[in-house]
């Protein structure tokens, strides 16, 4: 499998954010890039911290879950814990959210804005084990650029 070029990635957001830093079009693009820069991908998007729960946000992939509690599934443990999660096989972490029945592995990392959580970054794969701690280490990096060049009401 190809690997991430998350390098080209952040540079793509910076071009963008220079264009419209408001996080609805930055976050749709970057859910564009992840989903095409990642091979073997079925889901890419945002989960956006509202109210105490984790709602819908820009994202490529079926149409999923809208509301997430925060501390259920996988979205809800990262946003938890405020560290990323990489589950290589769903069907071994309790009280994942298959929200795609095709999703065998997911890896989601904590987007923060100005040192506070706004939400999280999901990926799926319908291959177990399809995540790496390199790629944890490059969303991270991804999600760090996102949360510093955004702009969030
Ligand atoms: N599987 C996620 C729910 C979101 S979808 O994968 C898009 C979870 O367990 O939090």
């Amino acid at each position: 499998m190809r690997e991430t070029d998350y390098d080209l990635l952040a540079e793509q957001i910076r071009a963008l954010a220079e264009t419209d830093p408001w996080y609805v079009p930055l976050l749709a693009n970057a859910a564009a890039l992840l989903f095409d820069a990642m091979e073997d991908l079925n889901w890419a998007g945002f989960y956006l911290l509202r109210d105490g729960k984790l709602v819908l946000g820009p994202f490529q992939g079926k149409h999923a879950c809208i509301h997430i509690p925060v501390g259920k599934g996988v979205c809800g443990t990262a946003a938890e814990r405020k560290e990323s999660v990489l589950v290589p096989d769903v069907h071994a972490f309790p009280g994942h959210i298959a929200c795609d029945s095709a999703s065998r592995s997911e890896l989601v990392v904590p987007l923060f804005y100005s040192g506070d959580l706004i939400g999280v970054t999901d990926l799926d794969s319908p291959s177990a084990g399809r995540f790496s701690e390199e790629d944890r280490k490059g969303v991270e990096r991804i999600a760090r650029t996102l949360g510093e060049l955004l702009e969030f009401p």
